[in-house]
């Protein structure tokens, strides 16, 4: 049997009972069939700033591009805030962006997850963020879009319970293995 493909999920908010990271966190613990979620602690990124982006950049820049470079593919779970992508994970992104023309991001297909505790399941942050990552040659996975509404009655003792939403994910996860066969054969 082959390896599981390694999915590095990183969370768009900072917040410690973050509903996003604990999503996040759920899908780890989950067993899925040939692959492994891990989730990237993001704690001590800061923001971005091209001064900083020397090398060696600080452990924790290195560690989460280390992280992306070792991952078949990501997990993006981020919150809207004020109608677009939160801050945090755009200055993810953007870390991530570079070195340019070498950075790790590129070519990783990448699933995109928003919530939010309202009935829109922060889907106006879709768009930017899956324009953003095309920007910078990543590969956000097409078709059926990963929205979640009232994510906040969603969470019990820090683990996200919804089994309609797990369901659509673990369809989602899937496809984001069939993409990830696609790129590695190209
Ligand atoms: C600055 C700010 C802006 C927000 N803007 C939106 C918004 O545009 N749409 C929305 O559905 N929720 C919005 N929210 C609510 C967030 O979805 C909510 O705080 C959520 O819990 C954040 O995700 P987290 O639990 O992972 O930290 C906003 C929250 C903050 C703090």
């Amino acid at each position: 049997m082959s390896a599981p493909y390694k999915i590095l999920a990183i969370t768009g908010s900072l917040r410690k009972a973050s509903f996003n990271t604990a999503l996040l966190n759920t899908l780890a613990a989950t067993d899925y069939d040939g692959l492994k979620v891990e989730v990237a602690d993001i704690s001590e990124i800061p923001l971005y700033n091209q001064d900083i982006d020397v090398e060696p950049v600080l452990p924790a820049i290195q560690t989460l591009r280390d992280q992306v470079a070792a991952a078949d593919a990501l997990i993006i779970a981020s919150p809207e805030y004020n109608y677009t992508m939160s801050g945090v994970i755009k200055n993810i992104i953007d870390w991530l962006s570079r070195p340019y023309g070498k950075a790790a991001v590129v070519g990783k297909p990448i699933l995109i997850i928003t919530t939010s505790p309202g009935s829109t399941g922060g889907v106006r942050a879709q768009s930017p963020i899956r324009s953003t990552l095309a920007a910078i040659g990543a590969y956000p996975l097409g078709g059926a879009e990963v929205i979640i509404a009232a994510v906040d009655k969603k969470i019990t003792d820090g683990r996200f319970t919804d089994e309609a939403n797990l369901t659509f994910i673990a369809e989602s996860l899937e496809r984001l293995k069939a993409e990830i066969r696609v790129r590695q054969a190209a």
